[in-house]
């Protein structure tokens, strides 16, 4: 039977070493959504990807779960676990050419990828290639699958990883920042071809940006992330329109309007060393912190439904 989340994360604490990176990260990732974790640098979005991927060898699962469609990751064996990630899960990067050979053709590293899976049928391929290509707007088949990644724009060559991820079937797209190092004209249409994925492949993305106004564009849900930790987790538009941390509003004000309106900062920065293990992380930086936010545990509490903060002063309805 197919689980209701297509992935669930439960008390999950990860490291490159014996202190945590992230941690205590519950959620879940529903069939067919879009989740964006936003955040500043530091804070462990890309940590947060890489645990769920599981393919970064110096990164420790030190606590909690991942559980993909019903199954416990950690539970299998090390080389099915590998496996069952590298078939399921897709993952774009900031820079495609991370993940692609900048001067290999598209076609040829495909085929590789396809191959390692098992899964070449070379009759079938250029077909089966030209349709993932076409289902993310690139009619020119024939020219891309020939072109090697530096040969492509930034934004052509994130359109292609996200063929790929088509082609392979995969179920999970975790994108790191991938729209980051795009031109600002651009962004917005490689953020539509994430939309269209969803659209034709059902696929369920977890797509990371510090860009909170991109996230409520993209995003079904938002997740917040504070130093290691979930600050607040919602639906995108009320994250957006009626946060429930002040972290939450703090990155809402520092965007840039053209309504004439001066962004301000948030004014210092996160912890250097992750996670916090007494009081709320953001009490340093918080204009509302009381004396308890700097001693009451960590604890993400539902403050209205589907919507959660980790901020103790937002109980209820109270803003
Ligand atoms: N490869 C690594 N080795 C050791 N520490 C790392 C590594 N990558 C990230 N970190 C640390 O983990 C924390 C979270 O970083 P990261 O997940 O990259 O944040 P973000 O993606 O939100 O900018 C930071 O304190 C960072 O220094
Ligand atoms: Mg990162």
């Amino acid at each position: 039977m197919r689980a209701e989340n297509i992935l669930e994360l439960k008390n999950l604490s990860a490291g490159y070493g014996p202190e945590c990176a992230v941690a205590d990260v519950t959620l879940s990732l529903r069939r067919g959504e879009i989740l964006c974790v936003v955040g500043e640098s530091g804070c462990g979005k890309s940590t947060l990807l890489k645990a769920v991927q599981g393919m970064e060898p110096r990164l420790r699962i030190l606590e909690g779960r991942v559980v993909l469609d019903g199954k416990e990751l950690q539970s299998l064996p090390e080389k099915e676990r590998r496996k069952e990630c590298a078939e399921r899960i897709g993952m774009v990067l900031q820079n495609p050419g991370g993940a692609f050979n900048p001067i290999r053709s598209y076609r040829k590293q495909f085929i590789e990828t396809l191959r390692s899976r098992g899964a070449y049928e070379p009759a079938a391929f250029e077909d089966r290639a030209a349709e993932a290509l076409k289902k993310l707007g690139l009619e020119d088949c024939r020219r891309i699958l020939a072109s090697c990644p530096y040969e492509l724009s930034g934004g052509m060559n994130q359109r292609v990883a996200l063929a790929l991820t088509l082609l392979l079937g995969q179920e999970v797209l975790l994108a790191d920042e991938p729209t980051s190092a795009l031109d600002a004209t651009v962004q917005l249409q490689v953020a539509k071809e994430f939309l269209r994925l969803g659209e034709v492949s059902g696929v369920s993305q977890i797509v990371v940006t510090h860009n909170l106004a991109l996230a409520g564009f993209l995003g079904d849900r938002i997740a917040v992330m504070y130093a290691g930790r979930l600050a607040e987790l919602g639906p995108a538009k009320a994250v957006t329109a009626s946060p429930r941390h002040p972290y939450t509003r703090g990155l809402l004000a520092a965007i840039p309007t053209l309504a004439g309106r001066m962004p301000a900062p948030l004014p210092g920065q996160p912890p250097p060393g992750g996670p916090v293990k007494t009081g709320c992380a953001f009490a340093p930086r918080c204009p509302r912190a009381l004396a308890e936010c700097r001693s009451a545990p960590y604890a993400l509490r539902e403050a209205s439904p589907g919507h959660f903060t980790a901020c103790l002063r937002e109980k209820g309805d109270g803003k």
